[in-house]
């Protein structure tokens, strides 16, 4: 397993791979790495065949994380991430600097400024994508400058590892719409593929996130996937309307003491439209704080 770490060497490596006619896989993330991630390692090699590599890139990306945010305590262990990747036989894994990925610290000794917005702006960097519809609603709602830091980084990652397919994971639903469109749009050569969530035995979703909790917080953090549950078996049969839904799932997961609820939203698959009427194929996301630590989870009902 190779590991780069400069911009330059990686595109160089995706060259020569692409004059050979190697195909390439590629799994962005944002390390401390779990069986999720690895499932999508596992998906990116089915798809490029034997013959084929991935690419694995690890770079807590500052441009996605409001000033409220977790950037500094971003959990890292990348020992322990580049022995999960060796294990799972990773060809290259892609760590940059925020200095690589920016060119911040080159120019100044201030290299994250925070615009009155709030968001991070990298001072010798001034180009972004920005996806204009579907990332208005609930995560961007939320989160308002995270998703047009999530499109540049992705766009960057693009340009310099040049993959022939690059695989998202289910988990967080609207950031792979947001992605498929982007890619779309631009015409960027690559296919996106959509992993399934991967759960905890108990049906907590996997996140990195998870590391923050206490463990009263971890038990009563299941309530995400109770909540899908119980979507789901309230439209199996019959329509609900989404706003009386909406109420009793407030009610359902505040009964968790420790959680509070930002948003549960009922939407269009394809859209992310909001739907009046919620029935089997409505897709439903939420996100819950336990203490300053949010969960999302989603899922087709
Ligand atoms: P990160 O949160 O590290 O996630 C990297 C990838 O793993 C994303 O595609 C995410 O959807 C997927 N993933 C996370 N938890 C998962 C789970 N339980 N099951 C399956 N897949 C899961 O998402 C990001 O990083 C960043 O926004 C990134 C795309 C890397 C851009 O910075």
């Amino acid at each position: 397993m190779r590991i780069i770490s400069t911009v330059a060497a990686m595109q160089a490596q995706a060259r020569r791979w692409q004059r050979a006619g190697v195909k390439i896989g590629f799994v962005p993330t944002m390390g401390y790495l779990h069986a999720g991630h690895l499932s999508l390692v596992r998906a990116a090699r089915q798809r490029v065949g034997n013959n084929g590599v991935v690419v694995l890139s690890i770079y807590v990306n500052p441009t996605q994380f409001a000033p409220t945010e977790d950037l500094a305590n971003y959990p890292r262990d990348l020992k322990r991430d580049l022995q999960l990747c060796r294990a799972e036989k990773v060809d290259v894994v892609f760590t940059p600097s925020d200095g690589e990925m920016y060119r911040w610290g080159a120019a100044t000794d201030e290299p994250l400024k925070r615009t009155a917005r709030g968001d991070a702006r990298p001072t010798g960097f001034s180009t972004y994508v920005v996806e204009e519809n579907l990332g208005r609603m609930m995560e961007g709602t939320s989160r308002p400058t995270h998703f047009r830091g999530v499109t540049t980084v992705v766009a960057k990652l693009f340009n310099i590892v040049l993959p022939d397919v690059s695989v998202f994971g289910q988990k967080d639903f609207q950031q792979a719409a947001i992605i498929r469109r982007m890619t779309e749009d631009l015409n960027f050569p690559v296919e996106i593929i959509v992993a399934p969530t991967h759960r905890e035995p108990d049906g907590l979703a996997m996140s990195s996130r998870n590391k923050y909790l206490d463990a009263e917080q971890r038990a009563q953090a299941v309530i995400l996937f109770h909540a899908l549950q119980a979507a789901k078996q309230a439209v199996a049969k019959k329509s609900e309307a989404a706003a009386r839904l909406k109420k009793d799932l407030a009610e359902f997961i505040t009964a968790a003491p420790l959680a509070r609820l930002d948003y549960v939203e009922f939407f269009d698959p394809e859209t992310l439209l909001p739907v009046t009427q919620v029935k089997r194929g409505t897709q439903m996301a939420l996100a819950v704080y336990f203490g300053k630590t949010r969960l999302i989870d989603n899922a087709k009902l």
